[in-house]
């Protein structure tokens, strides 16, 4: 008798897994197959990313990257140095770290307090292009120390390159971005880009990446798991819900290295693959 209900409850249980497999599995196809508008400009961005970086490189730019000791900034960091586009790279931090070797000289580390950004304006002077990686977790930093790190300290660090002079302004922000959203997270970002969209940069790029797909120096238990599980799913939907970590910085430069005449532009996950040029084959 009890092996009949054990029988019937794994029946069930098997049963449910499937249907949630194949709605699951309905989603990411849909994502991954809906086509975007502008997916010929994005691939002819990636095609002509080594003629573009070649020309940038002799503008003689200079940079910043807020948020350089995190994942995506430090992953950014050696992007730059591989490619060599910018003179000068300012890594602006809450603290100071050992640079892996193949960081050349033209990166400089300055030490900044947060809290009192205004007093580090000098910083941002002059510099031409600005990236912000910075961000926290609700659960790292609680619901004020969330908002304070992934509202407050991007709009200010905007707002001081803004007037120090910062034509470009790249900034990470997340798939699901809304202002109107009920969760805090996308909430905060979506309200994060509504804010930076105000201060009017003469080019403002957000970037809207999916699950950031790298090996997180940090101990993050439940996200190393959910990675572990979302590997296969990157395999057969690339685009729907993961984003390499190599394929972000690198859609970071060929995008920064591209002539635009727009003011704002918002790149989703699948405009991030196909600017990178090296997840998805545009010719698909
Ligand atoms: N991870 C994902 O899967 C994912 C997906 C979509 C979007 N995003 C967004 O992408 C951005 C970068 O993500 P990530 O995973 O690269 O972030 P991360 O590894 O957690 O790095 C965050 C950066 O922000 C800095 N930071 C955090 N709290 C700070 C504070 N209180 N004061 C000053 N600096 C602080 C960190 O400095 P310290 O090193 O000193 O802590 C670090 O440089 C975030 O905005 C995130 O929301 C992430």
């Amino acid at each position: 008798m009890l092996w009949f209900k054990c029988g019937e409850i794994l029946g069930g249980l098997a049963l449910a897994v499937l249907c949630l497999a194949i709605v699951l599995g309905g989603y990411f196809f849909s994502v991954e197959h809906t086509p975007s508008e502008n997916t010929s400009d994005l691939c002819s961005m990636a095609e002509a990313s080594e003629d573009n970086i070649e020309k940038f490189r002799k503008e003689n730019n200079m940079a910043f990257i807020v948020g350089y000791t995190g994942e995506t900034g430090s992953a950014l960091v050696k992007q730059l140095a591989k490619d060599k586009i910018f003179k000068k790279v300012v890594l602006i931090g809450r603290r100071q770290v050992k640079l892996p070797p193949e960081i050349g000289p033209e990166f400089e580390q300055k030490q900044v307090d947060f809290d009192n950004l205004d007093k580090y304006a000098d910083v941002f002077k002059g510099i031409d292009v600005g990236f912000c990686c910075l961000g926290t977790t609700r659960g790292k930093s609680g619901t004020a120390g969330f908002v304070k790190v992934d509202f407050d300290y991007v709009l200010k660090s905007a707002e001081l390159a803004k007037a120090g002079g910062c034509k470009q302004f790249h900034a990470l922000s997340s798939q699901g971005a809304d202002k109107d959203s009920r969760l805090l997270y996308t909430k905060t970002k979506g309200q994060m880009e509504e804010a930076l969209k105000v201060i009017h940069f003469p080019r403002l790029s957000i970037y809207r990446p999916a699950v950031l797909m790298v090996n997180r120096e940090e101990s993050r238990p439940l996200e190393s798991i959910a990675r572990f599980f979302l590997v296969p799913i990157a395999k057969m939907f690339p685009t729907a819900i993961t984003t390499p970590m190599d394929v972000m910085v690198k859609a970071m430069v060929n995008n920064v290295v591209s002539p635009s005449e727009k003011t704002v532009e918002l790149l989703d996950n699948k405009a991030i693959h196909h600017i990178s040029g090296i997840s998805v084959k545009c010719n698909k």
